[in-house]
């Protein structure tokens, strides 16, 4: 991704993401750098995986569930809960608008919000970092995640830790929760199991 084309990509950003949003995908890009560095995966990848995650968070409902019926097949848990819908329909359009082709790319796009059960490190760390980016996430939140990069398995920690407060939550919320995201909650827990 040369300088011009990310500038350009920049730019659509700018028109199709509110303010905030806007601020908080320059912070997962940037994040994603950063733990791209820390954990040896593709610092570029990890900018534009970061960068993009988020294309499609403004688009209606209705857009998203267009998007989705017409170009995507997406299992049940995708389909949950409406806030998850920018994910599978964000690596459509990484792909479609910005022709994105790389794989570990549209992956990690497609499955930031619910994540999946064994993540590759490159997901992980989009996933992690659109938790603990600090331009618009609470200083709160990223303390309860961010120090557990840092231990053994770090990753996994704090992959961990973001599920942990995902659950907690989706209770408070009244939300459903689907059982992928219980299924890789118990699936980082029994891993570590002393
Ligand atoms: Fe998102
Ligand atoms: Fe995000």
């Amino acid at each position: 991704m040369g300088y011009i084309y990310k500038e350009e990509v920049i730019e659509w950003l700018k028109n199709h993401l509110d303010e905030e949003r806007f601020e908080h995908s320059l912070g997962v890009a940037q994040t994603s750098v950063e733990l791209a560095e820390k954990f040896g995966q593709d610092k570029e990848k990890a900018y534009t995986a970061g960068l993009l995650h988020d294309c499609a968070k403004r688009f209606s409902t209705k857009e998203l569930i267009d998007i989705i019926n017409k170009n995507l097949s997406v299992e049940e848990c995708e389909m949950i809960n409406p806030k998850t819908y920018h994910a599978p329909a964000g690596a459509y359009i990484a792909e479609k608008e910005f022709g994105i082709t790389d794989k570990e790319i549209l992956s990690a796009i497609r499955w930031h919000t619910i994540g999946k059960l064994n993540m590759t490190d490159f997901e992980k760390i989009i996933f992690i970092a659109d938790k603990i980016e600090p331009r618009t996430r609470p200083q709160e939140y990223i303390n309860y995640i961010k120090p557990a990069l840092d231990k053994e398995n770090g990753l996994d920690m704090a992959l961990l830790q973001c599920y942990k407060g995902t659950i907690k939550s989706l209770v408070d919320r009244n939300l459903k929760i689907c059982m992928s995201t219980i299924e890789i909650y118990n699936e980082l827990l029994s891993k570590y199991e002393d």
